[in-house]
């Protein structure tokens, strides 16, 4: 039996939703990362200190009582947001970064910044405190092919961006495409990227084998063979500007099934198992460590992990659906096999 033991991962990009949809997912995840960057995205967003500890607060009161799992918290940036609420993060220990949705471009993404010149001041700000912005890095322009819109953001938004910000820690997140890859490795150790594992295994004939598949729409979308191998590569390279991060995103299954869907993928109940099996497709097992557990903590300067996780190469069945609060939502390769299993350390 092939196993191996890696520090417990932590997750640097985490959808947890709120109430009785939060209460149901969260267990996926704490199942075996320690820690992990919940995402603000809520309805309405979390724009304050308050109330990003009050939500805080909420996801720790629905851990199991043995549960030590660390949510790590961040802000919505928007038109509106004032240079010195940001400022208040930087003595926070719970409050890590400041996320910056371009307005439309994903899911409760309507109040994301219109402009970045209306957060001129908040930028130099965080550039000041040294807090990281964590970036949807995807352009909303109708005419851009949604399958360049990465490219274009980086060309267009995010070079001009950190010319303008020499010394803003950045992450480009959840990234998808060659370009992208290139960018990053190009920059110095201010940029770094999480990379998921939907990405990492599927390219985009996954949303329409054999008819259209609305549990593989997510955003950004999935890309051609060429730009998962570009990620592949990135991931499993030991390069430290790359790192894990999940975004794991969960939708009732209602509004996934529909003429208008959601985007977003819910990775977390097999999301360690699926990256092993990204990392052995090329070998790499014995980079995922680093990947999964070392760089995110070394690029938010926070201590590694001590504890150990095991995996085990053995065959079992995702479920075809999990409760979430009174809905039901599907997971990535729901009843079909899964090759990793965590067993017990
Ligand atoms: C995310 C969500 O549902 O909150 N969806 C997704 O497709 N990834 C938002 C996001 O990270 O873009
Ligand atoms: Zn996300």
């Amino acid at each position: 039996m092939q196993r191996i033991t890696l520090i417990q991962p932590d997750d640097w990009h985490l959808h947890l939703r709120d109430g009785a949809n939060m209460a149901s997912v969260v267990s996926a995840t704490t199942r075996c990362f320690a820690r992990a960057i919940v995402m603000p995205n809520l309805k309405p967003p979390i724009t304050t200190v308050a109330e990003a500890l009050d939500y805080r607060k909420r996801i720790c009161a629905a851990l199991a009582p043995e549960c030590h799992f660390n949510p790590l918290m961040t802000l919505y940036l928007t038109d509106n947001t004032s240079a010195t609420e940001i400022a208040q993060i930087k003595d926070n220990e719970y409050i890590v970064a400041v996320k910056y949705y371009p307005a439309g471009a994903t899911t409760h993404s309507e109040n994301g910044v219109t402009d970045l010149q209306k957060v001129w001041s908040v930028l130099e700000t965080m550039q000041t405190y040294d807090i990281p912005l964590l970036i949807h890095g995807e352009v909303t322009t109708a005419n851009v092919d949604i399958f360049d819109r990465e490219k274009i953001f980086i060309e267009q938004v995010l070079a001009p961006l950190l010319e303008n910000f020499p010394d803003l820690r950045v992450v480009l997140e959840h990234i998808t495409t060659q370009e992208a890859v290139d960018y990053i490795i190009g920059k110095n150790n201010k940029l770094a990227a999480t990379i998921t594992v939907h990405h990492l295994l599927m390219n985009r004939n996954e949303i329409f084998r054999g008819g259209i598949r609305p549990h593989h729409y997510c955003l950004p979308v999935l890309k051609r063979e060429k730009h998962r191998q570009a990620l592949l590569r990135a991931a499993t390279s030991g390069n430290p500007k790359f790192f894990l991060g999940t975004d794991s995103a969960p939708h009732a299954q209602f509004s996934k099934e529909t003429a208008c869907g959601c985007a977003g993928m819910y990775s977390a109940p097999a999301a360690l198992e699926l990256y092993a099996e990204a990392f052995e497709q090329n070998q790499a097992l014995d980079k995922l460590e680093g990947f999964a557990s070392f760089y995110g903590a070394d690029f938010y300067r926070l201590p590694r992990n001590t504890k150990k996780v095991t995996l085990e190469k053995r065959t079992w069945k995702m479920p075809t659906y999990f409760e979430f609060g009174k809905q039901k939502v599907i997971p990535l390769r729901a009843g079909a096999k899964i090759y990793w299993q965590q067993v017990q350390n």
